[in-house]
């Protein structure tokens, strides 16, 4: 089989007929296809014999439409590409009713490819996100695999709520109209598949602890679910997250490879997937325009791309962000939504995106942050009150790592589920590994649309995921 991509890259070398097989962009003047068969976002001129193809199979050749074309590779004519395809005959595989196809060869809104998105992936932005999103997932597997780190499925059904925010899915095989009741009257989940209460996993970290307390450094990249009502342009219920577990690390070690791992994923993906992020940038500047002055972006997506890549991310405390925030002209002049008041409060995105995009210029690895508002099994500091915790912060994303050393000390862990009121019945077989040669190690969390937002341009998480789940919306 011959694709686009080997075609246009091989161009006249190709000797001899060859045949393809793709989707109609467009047909103009009875003589010009555009042929694209998603292999690249470049589409191939195909040049119709129309005075040899029946009149019949003209009138077919329709946008949307899939087809089969037979030829020899010439070089173009017109402008726009180095070579096409004079065909010598044109086979239609699948008629497309120009009337009802949705996906037509002119700009459509997002919303309208989000009602539409089992054709949007026919679309040169969608296409494009797509191979990003795959190149992608490709250079984080690359990334873990050369540098040691072997890959874990955790459960996707679990008993725990690693997080503890109990923003769960439940699984149950109960009759949700009459589930059977235990003598105090509540529902009886021994009767229920596994003889106890189920959900979709929050996160793969806590089994992934314990692979990593014996094979040194692992990763997980799996589907991640959350039942949070946050109706944002950064937030889905399901989503795909990596996270690097590793025996020995501390916080620092954590960060470096956190930014290293970052950095060398874009990097690849760059250099592989370089047409369809200039198509992307193209769009990006396109859509800036449409913006304010004073809230476009000064880089292109491009730019933006290498300076993450090139530059160092900025480290701070979030004792020493409260500071900045408490006592910067927005805060003073009320600007955000929720003031800065006091050391403790959570970090809201407008806040971070503050930090990166007004005060800092870059990508800030936030740490240290008050033992209150992160999770249970973050390694208590010294001071009793903050936690070994580390979030990325990015531009135009916020939050896109999350992370912290663990809490490797038995009583301490103990201590602290206790204090949250956490069921330590549910959590022994984590806690034995504070029993058994328990030692330093930290990991993180990467959430993967997050970053295909960051490298593709786009604004919305939505576009960025095949099928997007979204509180009210499962279709497709
Ligand atoms: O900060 P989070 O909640 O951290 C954890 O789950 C840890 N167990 C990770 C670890 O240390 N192994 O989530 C990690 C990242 C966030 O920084 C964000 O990028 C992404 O997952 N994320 C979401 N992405 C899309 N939609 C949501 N609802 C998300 N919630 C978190
Ligand atoms: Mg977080």
């Amino acid at each position: 089989m011959l694709y686009i991509k080997q075609l246009l890259q091989e161009g006249k070398t190709i000797e001899g007929e060859v045949t393809l097989q793709g989707w109609v962009r467009t047909f103009r003047s009875n003589r010009f296809i555009a042929l694209n068969d998603g292999s690249t976002i470049h589409n191939l001129q195909v040049v119709v014999d129309f005075e040899n193809t029946p009149e019949e199979t003209l009138k077919r050749i329709t946008t949307g439409a899939a087809i089969e074309v037979k030829g020899q590779v010439v070089e173009s004519q017109g402008k726009g590409q180095n070579v096409e395809l004079q065909a010598s005959e044109v086979i239609i595989l699948g008629d497309s009713n120009p009337e009802e196809y949705p996906i037509q060869p002119k700009k459509h809104s997002l919303e309208f490819l989000r009602e539409n998105a089992h054709l949007r992936v026919r679309t040169n932005a969608f296409g494009a996100i797509m191979r990003v999103r795959s190149t992608l997932a490709y250079a984080i597997h690359k990334y873990f695999q050369d540098n040691g780190f072997f890959y874990v499925n955790t459960p996707i059904i679990t008993g725990s709520d690693a997080e503890g925010a109990g923003e769960m899915f439940r699984v149950t095989t109960l009759d949700a109209k009459k589930p059977p009741l235990n003598e105090n009257g509540e529902v009886d989940y021994k009767k229920d598949f596994f003889g106890r209460e189920t959900n979709l996993t929050v996160s793969g970290q806590l089994e992934g602890e314990t692979f990593a307390m014996a094979l040194g450094k692992i990763y997980t990249f799996g589907p991640t679910f959350r039942a949070e009502n946050s109706n944002t342009s950064r937030h889905l219920a399901e989503f795909w997250m990596i996270e690097p577990e590793m025996a020995f690390f501390d916080l620092i070690d954590n960060m470096n490879l956190a930014e290293d791992f970052i950095k060398s994923v874009l990097k690849y993906t760059l250099e592989v997937r370089r047409d369809d992020i200039e198509f992307l940038n193209a769009r990006f500047l396109e859509e800036e325009k449409s913006k304010p002055q004073q809230e476009r972006s000064s880089m292109s997506l491009i730019e933006k791309l290498e300076f993450v890549i090139h530059n160092d991310f900025k480290r701070v405390s979030y004792t020493e962000a409260i500071d900045i925030l408490k006592n910067c002209n927005h805060n003073k002049k009320k600007k955000f939504q929720y003031l800065i008041d006091e050391w403790g409060v959570d970090l809201q995105s407008e806040h971070e995106r503050y930090l990166v995009e007004k005060h800092f210029g870059c990508p800030v690895i936030l740490y240290d942050y008050p033992a209150k508002i992160k999770a249970f099994y973050m390694r208590l500091n010294d001071d009793g009150k903050t936690v070994r915790a580390m979030d990325i912060l990015f531009p135009g994303i916020g939050e896109i790592v999350g992370g912290s050393q663990r809490e490797e000390r038995y009583e301490v862990l103990k201590q602290k589920i206790a204090d949250l009121g956490m069921d330590e019945q549910t959590l022994w077989w984590y806690l034995d590994l504070r029993k058994f040669g328990t030692a330093t190690h930290s990991g993180f969390g990467l959430g993967f649309e997050r970053l295909v937002l960051f490298a593709t341009g786009m604004t919305n998480i939505r576009d960025v995921i095949p099928y997007p789940r979204t509180p009210q919306s499962a279709e497709f």
